[in-house]
């Protein structure tokens, strides 16, 4: 059998364009049931575990099928979450929205208080699973018009409870009232500017929506029905919607204020609106 570090440069002068450093830090840590890259790098001369394992994910990978749905799990925030056809693989930018509600929690609610949470639009349930094991006192909703993706949510989360409906109205059904929103909706409106990969194989339920704002108009609408008297939403934005937002928060959510914050490729990507 290879070790890890035959197989690391051998797949490394690999042409396909499919395969990258990480993706085959990726395959070999699987292969070898590491959950932890720390461990593949301790273990990087020893023989990879599951050989065989490693060159059917290869295959799969080699015809561009994103390789979190080829493992099978992907990882946010440090946490293994499960993810197949039915829901989108978390990214990079909705950890940076989930830390900043993370942060805001923390500091608004002591460890003896109980805010009431919900993450609208869960998907994989990446971030309800996120806030979960860094606020163990939060009582916390998740909801999503995709009973499939529910089921991959609840496998991602402890004590989350699961609620399948439009938007806000599973928890308008159930009179629950959130102190937090947390939010990244399908939000975009030209299918043009999704790349072939994505729009193969991740649901196209979790990318699309048109108008693009259609979502957020919905949510504003609606806010006084779910929210408590001071309350935070946290959103996950389109760059370049700020000002259609900002007419919406104008027409339906007087009395908030509102912070549009950019991602680490300056692009404004999130939207938290406090009252
Ligand atoms: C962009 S994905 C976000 C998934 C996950 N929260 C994340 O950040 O990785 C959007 C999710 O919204 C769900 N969705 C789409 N339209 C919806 C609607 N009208 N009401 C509730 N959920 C909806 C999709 O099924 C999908 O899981």
């Amino acid at each position: 059998m290879p070790t890890n570090r035959e197989l690391y440069f051998q797949l490394l002068s690999d042409d396909s364009k499919y395969l990258n450093k990480n993706i085959i830090i990726s395959l070999l840590a699987d292969a070898s049931k590491f959950d932890d890259r720390m461990v593949l790098y301790a273990n990087f001369d020893r023989e990879v575990v599951d050989v065989e394992r490693l060159y059917t994910n290869l295959e799969l990978i080699k015809k561009g099928m994103p390789y979190q749905y080829v493992l099978g799990y992907s990882y946010f925030l440090g946490n293994k979450i499960i993810v197949n056809k039915d829901v989108l693989i978390p990214r990079q930018e909705t950890e940076q929205l989930t830390v900043d509600t993370i942060v805001y929690l923390k500091k608004v609610f002591k460890s003896d208080e109980y805010p009431v949470i919900a993450d609208v639009c869960t998907g994989s349930g990446a971030i309800a699973c996120a806030i979960e094991k860094e606020i163990p006192n939060a009582k916390i909703y998740a909801t999503d018009i995709s009973s499939y993706a529910l089921k991959v949510a609840k496998k991602n989360t402890k004590n989350v409870e699961m609620l399948c409906g439009n938007l806000l109205q599973p928890l308008i059904d159930n009179r629950i009232k959130l102190d937090v929103l947390i939010c990244n909706p399908p939000y975009i409106e030209n299918i043009n500017n999704i790349d072939k990969q994505v729009w193969k194989y991740e649901p196209h339920l979790a990318l699309v929506a048109v108008p693009g704002t259609k979502c957020y108009e919905e949510i504003f609408k609606n806010a006084d029905q779910v929210m408590k008297e001071h309350y935070l939403m946290a959103f996950e934005i389109e760059e370049d919607m700020e000002e259609a937002l900002i007419k919406l928060m104008n027409k339906y959510l007087a009395g908030c204020t509102y912070r549009f914050h950019k991602d680490i490729y300056n692009k404004t990507r999130f939207l938290y609106i406090i009252k």
